[in-house]
């Protein structure tokens, strides 16, 4: 199962990837956490990464590209995947066209997840990360349990200056794929504003 999960910073993409990893055994590719990764390991992508990620903007096309393509060709990813954050811009859709053209497979759903932009600064400024297993947390609405206060962080681009640069992002060049892939007959829509519990339900529902 080749899925991608589609919206909004904060409209639950992440949290969602880790109930369908282990229901599904398949792999998530974050395209977030693969750039995070570079910049906490200081690689020179990550040093070009940082620079537009602190700001709220999203990384060029082509570093973005670069990373997919070897990404997808891994062993882990022949029994399918989950793209949660790319693609992010037209360029971004159509170069994976292309390249799922060429690995011979296709995408079978996109979900998009619908969240308001007046729930989004909320969510994120209230989002904990564990820093050893990667779960996400929200101190009102997701709360951690069995984590020690030192092990959660807040990621440094959720404050509410760089979310609001990050909607705005999001309104200009990724919200165009909401038509891209409905034209294709893939898109499904569901409603983000239920509680975790109820959005995994309603995706797996639409998956069987
Ligand atoms: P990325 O890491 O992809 O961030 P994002 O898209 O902004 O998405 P988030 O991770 O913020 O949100 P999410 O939808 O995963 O929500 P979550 O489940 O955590 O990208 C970061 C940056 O990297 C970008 O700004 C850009 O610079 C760069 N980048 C990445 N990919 C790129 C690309 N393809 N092209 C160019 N640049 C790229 O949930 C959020 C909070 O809400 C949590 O606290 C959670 O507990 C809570 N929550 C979740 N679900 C619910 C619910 N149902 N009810 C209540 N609370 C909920």
């Amino acid at each position: 199962m080749n899925l991608m999960l589609f919206g909004a910073p904060g409209a639950g993409k992440g949290t969602q990837a880790k109930f369908l990893i282990e229901k599904y055994g398949i792999p998530q590719i974050s395209t977030g956490d693969i750039l995070r990764e570079a910049v906490k390991n200081e690689t020179e992508m990550g040093k070009e990464a940082k620079r537009y990620m602190d700001d709220g903007k999203l990384v060029p096309d082509n570093i973005i590209i670069g990373i997919i393509k070897d990404r997808l060709k891994e062993e882990d990813c022949k029994s399918g995947f989950i793209l949660d954050g790319f693609p992010r811009t037209i360029p971004q859709a159509e170069a994976l066209e292309e390249l799922l053209k060429e690995l011979n497979i296709s995408l079978d759903k996109v979900i998009s997840l619908n969240v308001p932009d007046e729930d989004i600064i909320e969510r994120i400024t209230g989002r904990r990360v564990s820093k050893s297993t990667g779960k996400i947390y929200h101190i009102k609405f997701n709360p951690p349990v069995d984590e020690k206060e030192e092990d959660l962080y807040q990621r440094a681009d959720d404050t509410e200056e760089t979310v609001k640069k990050r909607l705005d992002a999001y309104h200009n060049q990724t919200a165009p794929l909401f038509d891209f892939y409905k034209n294709k007959g893939i898109l499904v829509e569901i409603d983000g504003t239920k509680t975790v519990n109820e959005v995994t339900k309603d995706i797996i529902a639409v998956l069987n």
